[in-house]
């Protein structure tokens, strides 16, 4: 026991470093090929829509050019399946040389050249969930790989990983390893996610190693998937809210919008919500093809600030009346933004009113407070006081998104 306090006292100062990393004090913003391009490998049939050199720096250079990156989406991410099926000679992981002819290091020079930074992917176990080689074994030599090769996030997946004990060890590890290469790599885990069918996530001590971390299943193009999440995150609010801030969130998976699943007013919500739940925010879509209204909702600068926001703390449902959800989120400046969430899937645009007393424990509209309506479109609601209520028309799976803010 003696000895092992020195060895618990170091491994304790290593971890409180890695959450010192320096990244992520606001969420991560970016783009993540795997919900719109999933493991596609062959490029001779699907030239543009296959994991592959081409694909990252056709969207790098969409990101550049088309306000992305100017929005705040900094990260290009890739995702599982661009990895060749056995490690070189040396024990590396390479790029698969048919699809990233340049290898990873020359996409990270591109990436960098345009002013973004490249995520990369690997998991826990000896297999990625797709079934390419994972890190299990390798910890350190990976993360001095991704290092050597200018990576400048990691996304860590759990599949295979043998046991729970072995689960939590190689994410340890490989943070600790991360750290050591001097980089500055986002951290992005599944270790919550993997471990909660077993056992309750530490969150403590996970934000001790990760920048984010996903607890539930991965998103869908569907709008079933968007409800699930929303509501999954609203039921475990009280362990998932206090443990989010700045270099470390809780990531609630991908945005979808612009693909093919969710209606204007779906997409609404997926945006406002994400921005309520302080959510890492990574697009997977096509930038190469997408719609002017989606681009303008992705794009939206009073949306990004509210998610972006710099007191970093998670919102949180208040209420759940019949079909009504009134979520808000504490923002910097004494400010609120404030959520109506319309879960009725029949019927057309129903009004919703609640008193401004309710918001921010009374705290948020005393003795007056001006109202502004960012989404679904935006709007000067005035000033009000603390006795007012406001009425707001929200459609039907639509998000009505305010930012309310002391006077
Ligand atoms: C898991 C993850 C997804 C994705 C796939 C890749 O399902 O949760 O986000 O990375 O693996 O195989």
């Amino acid at each position: 026991m003696a000895a092992a306090v020195p060895l618990l006292c170091a491994l304790l100062l290593a971890a409180a470093a890695a959450l010192e990393n320096g990244v992520a004090r606001t969420p991560p913003m970016g783009w993540l090929h795997w919900e719109r391009f999933l493991c596609g490998t062959d490029c001779t049939a699907q030239p543009r829509r296959c994991v592959s050199e081409q694909l990252f720096t056709e969207m790098a250079d969409v990101m550049a050019a088309e306000g992305w990156r100017e929005a705040g989406y900094q990260y290009l991410c890739i995702d599982d399946c661009w990895a060749a099926p056995t490690r070189d000679e040396r024990g590396r992981l390479r790029a698969d040389p048919r699809r990233f002819p340049g290898g990873i290091r020359r996409l990270a020079d591109y990436v960098h050249a345009r002013g973004l930074k490249l995520g990369i992917y690997s998991d826990v176990g000896n297999k990625t969930c797709a079934g390419f080689p994972g890190s299990y074994g390798h910890y350190e030599l990976d993360a001095q790989t991704f290092a050597s090769w200018g990576v400048d996030l990691l996304k860590f997946d759990g599949c295979n990983s043998g046991s729970l004990e072995l689960l939590a060890e190689g994410y340890r590890r490989m943070s600790l390893a991360l750290n050591k290469t001097g980089r500055p790599i986002v951290y992005s885990c599944e270790w919550p996610f993997y471990l909660r069918p077993m056992q309750q996530p530490n969150y403590t001590e996970i934000k001790q190693y990760c920048n984010h971390w996903r607890n539930f299943f991965d998103v869908y193009d569907s709008w079933n998937s968007i409800k699930s999440i929303l509501e999954w995150t609203a039921l475990h609010q009280d362990s998932l809210v206090k443990i989010a801030g700045p270099g470390g969130w809780n990531d609630p998976d991908m945005l979808v919008i612009g693909n093919f699943g969710l209606s204007w007013d779906q997409a609404v919500t997926q945006m406002a919500m994400w921005a309520i739940m302080a959510a890492p925010l990574f697009m997977s879509n096509d930038l190469r093809r997408i719609s002017p209204e989606a681009k303008w909702l992705l794009q939206n600068k009073e949306v990004i600030a509210i998610n972006q926001d710099p007191l970093g703390r998670q919102g949180y449902r208040i209420t759940k009346d019949k079909n009504f959800e009134l979520w808000e989120r504490p923002l910097s400046g004494r400010a609120y933004a404030v959520a109506v969430l319309y879960q009725q899937e029949i019927g057309g645009p129903q009004n919703f009113s609640f008193s401004l007393a309710f918001l921010g424990n009374g705290l948020a509209c005393n003795p007056a407070c001006s109202v502004r309506q960012i989404l679904p479109s935006s709007r000067d609601w005035g000033v009000h006081n603390w006795v007012s209520s406001l009425s707001v028309e929200v459609n039907p799976t639509g998000t009505v998104l305010l930012r309310v803010a002391a006077l």
